[in-house]
């Protein structure tokens, strides 16, 4: 803990630098983090490079459109063990859908960020080989498709889009300082809100703390059993330039019946992952944190808590059980979560609750689900992930 509380103050005294990921649709990074694998996710970065005024000058180098991680030498072009293999999303051509990053509190940089769907399959398939990692030239050959594939904010009908690549450089809002709650150099009150309004902590970043940074963004008319959503941001006061993916499905039509993703978002399924591998030279953990997101479709007024039979659960208490939040639910992912740190392999079993706004409880249908925490490494992380049933 004292490590972390050091490097927390030493990137807010010593650092100039924005950070952020993209986090819904599931970037790789995010799957990275939450595999704990990436400890630091808003800091998959390409620098220094010219990141302004020309958008695209820069070359995406090892970055490529899916982002390298110096700090963790994880390399996202490449499906690895807990990111790439699958889609985490599925959508249909023409649809509108919210996607979201989030960005450090100290990350106050301001620049333009935009999303792109590359309409080349081939070139993309360089990206979905867990065995092949794309060379420099590919990389960039995808990203140059990434940006003629650009989801352009105005193609959103009535959507503000004051600061992405539409907006045009004799505009005033090309200078955009759109996280501010000031202007850049204000003294005080900087950097306060991201532009969705959002309270700090509104996403997870591992330096100062995130706000989400929310959009809408038009689906292409275009059709992939598995195809990459990609985020780019490029900073206005930083020579820097972020860039991440996420898998995604485009499904032809709405009503074909026989897709093998749709899973993910429908029924009842319920995977784990887990970081927690043993490794000869490490510490082991004596609790890990296990993130428990439930995809739970709620409306104004209810709430989403975890019970379960264990103390740390609330011993099947409803006035006591656990809140989860709903900072990074939207409609298209309707995301509950909360981490709650367990000691290694405690068994236990557990169901989520919903309390409506009258104060009555709703139970998840049986049987109970039932779950032990991994045993591993000192920092180890898990997560559950679960669908309402
Ligand atoms: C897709 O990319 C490959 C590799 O760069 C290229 O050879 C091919 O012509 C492209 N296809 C289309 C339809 O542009
Ligand atoms: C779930 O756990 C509760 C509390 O231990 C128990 O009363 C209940 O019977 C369990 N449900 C099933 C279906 O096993």
């Amino acid at each position: 803990m004292k490590t972390t509380a050091f490097l927390t103050l030493a990137g807010l005294f010593t650092s100039v630098r924005g950070h952020g990921y993209l986090t819904i649709p599931s970037s790789r990074t995010r799957l990275g983090f939450e595999a704990g694998v990436d400890t630091c996710p808003e800091c998959s970065i390409l620098e220094p490079v010219t990141a302004w005024p020309d958008l695209e000058a820069a070359q995406v180098g090892r970055s490529g459109p899916c982002g390298y991680n110096a700090r963790v030498s994880i390399d996202y072009n490449q499906p690895g063990d807990y990111w790439g293999n699958s889609a985490v999303a599925i959508y249909t051509p023409g649809e509108i859908v919210e996607v979201q990053w989030c960005v450090d509190n100290n990350g106050d940089h301001g620049g333009m960020f935009t999303y792109g769907i590359c309409q080349n399959q081939t070139l993309v398939d360089l990206f979905l080989d867990p065995d092949y990692l794309p060379t420099n030239d590919e990389k960039q050959a995808a990203e140059d498709c990434f940006l003629e594939g650009e989801l352009k904010c105005t193609d959103v009908d009535g959507q503000t889009c004051g600061y992405n690549p539409d907006c045009s450089s004799d505009e005033a809002c090309y200078r955009n300082d759109w996280f501010t709650c000031n202007a850049f150099q204000a003294s005080t009150n900087r950097g306060c809100e991201g532009v969705d309004g959002a309270a700090l902590g509104s996403c997870t970043t591992t330096i100062s703390g995130g706000y989400t940074v929310t959009k809408k963004v038009k689906i292409p008319d275009y059709v992939s059993d598995h195809t990459l959503l990609r985020f780019r941001w490029n900073s206005y006061q930083t020579e820097q330039v972020y860039l991440g993916c996420a898998d995604i499905a485009i499904s032809g039509s709405t009503s074909s019946s026989t897709s093998t993703s749709t899973s993910s978002t429908a029924g009842t399924t319920t995977t784990t992952s887990s970081s927690a591998t043993a490794s000869s030279t490490c510490a082991a953990a004596t609790t890990i944190s296990v993130t428990f997101n439930e995809l739970v479709t709620t409306t104004y007024g209810e709430n989403v808590y975890l019970t379960g039979s264990i103390s740390q659960l609330s011993d099947w208490s409803t006035s006591s059980a656990i809140a989860l939040s709903a900072s990074e639910y939207t409609s298209s992912n309707p995301l509950w979560t909360v981490t709650v740190d367990l000691p290694v392999g405690t068994e236990f079993e557990y169901k989520f609750i919903k309390e409506e706004s009258d104060g009555s409880i709703v139970w998840e249908s049986d049987p109970n689900r039932s779950y032990t925490v991994p045993t591993g490494c000192s920092g180890a992380t898990a997560t559950v992930s679960a669908t309402w049933k």
